[in-house]
């Protein structure tokens, strides 16, 4: 199985790649998860990675806390997305399994210098800061990471927080900067691909009908998580941003898209965060990452249904 971090906010869907990675152990070596402000403050988002471990009957799982807010800015938070506590729902009990003590940068840089050169894997799922800060501090961890599997980023379907960007870049474009300009081998899944995996009612009666605790649990999170959304954007069902990256780890072949130049917009006012992409290769600046535009939509809600079963 391939080692990963994932690097959450969790957020409901950050919460279903978390339960995702965990339901995939014969692809995927959890070895920790670390968490950031995004969605809700730090101190909520750690949290809930330790209610969702526990949920998936991993209270093992390690996870530690980390940046609690952006590297230079004042934090944005998206409760109007998540609810109140980041993870709005069914209401949960807090979590008995201990928080780590180690600071989750401090984790990072441990693992990436520990663990084989080019053997372990960051999911990042929300702001940038972490790793940012983990490549910042130990720039000798760069060349050791073997890929990032992000989730964030838009072109074609422009912005969710501003009219151009997506939130976990806008809330860091300093620290994505320093990511994407990192030299590290980048796999993005920005709202392009997210926008195309619909929570339609269906897909989510696939999970009720699991008639298991994670199935009904992941049910009432799609089904909060979406009634926002489907007033926002007028569709059958929200996107299901953040296990894109997983389920890109367990089939790579669900997406498609192309490795080309993206570079993050830190200075503008108006276009702040945006992921200035450059797909038809019109710069001669050299490709970063591939920025995946396309999902089969059915063969990712079928991966989920068919692993989240197993929990
Ligand atoms: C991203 O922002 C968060 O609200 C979600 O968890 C996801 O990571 C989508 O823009
Ligand atoms: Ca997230």
């Amino acid at each position: 199985p391939r080692k990963i971090i994932i690097d959450t906010d969790p957020g409901q869907d950050d919460a279903i790649a978390i339960l995702l990675a965990l339901a995939s152990p014969q692809e995927i070596e959890l070895l920790g998860v670390t968490a950031v402000a995004g969605n809700a403050p730090l101190a909520l988002t750690e949290r809930n990675a330790r209610i969702v471990c526990e949920l998936a009957g991993r209270p093992d799982i390690r996870v530690f806390a980390g940046c609690d807010g952006p590297l230079s800015r004042k934090l944005i938070t998206a409760e109007h997305v998540h609810g109140k506590t980041g993870l709005d729902g069914p209401p949960m009990d807090d979590p008995t399994m201990p928080l780590q003590d180690q600071h989750a940068v401090a984790f990072l840089i441990e693992t990436l210098r520990t663990e084989p050169p080019g053997t372990v894997t960051l999911c990042p799922v929300g702001p940038l800061t972490n790793i940012a800060m983990a490549f910042r501090d130990a720039p000798d961890i760069i060349p050791r990471v073997q890929e990032i599997v992000l989730m964030g980023g838009a072109y074609f379907q422009v912005g969710n927080i501003t009219p151009a960007a997506e939130f976990n870049i806008y809330v860091d474009p300093e620290a994505a900067q320093i990511v994407f300009a990192a030299g590290v081998p980048i796999t993005m899944m920005p709202l392009d691909v997210t926008h195309k995996a619909l929570t339609t009612k269906p897909r989510i009666d696939a999970f009720r009908n699991m008639g298991t605790k994670v199935g009904d649990m992941v049910a009432a999170w799609t089904d909060f998580f979406e009634r926002f959304d489907v007033e926002k954007y007028g569709s059958d069902g929200a996107p299901l941003h953040d296990p894109c990256t997983i389920a890109y780890l367990i089939n790579p072949d669900l997406f498609a898209g192309r490795h080309i130049n993206v570079e993050i917009e830190t200075t503008s006012e108006l276009t702040l965060g945006m992921t200035v992409a450059d797909w038809w290769r019109v710069t001669d600046r050299a490709p970063n990452a591939t920025f995946m535009q396309d999902i089969d939509a059915d063969g990712f809600y079928a991966l989920l249904a068919d692993r989240l079963a197993r929990l």
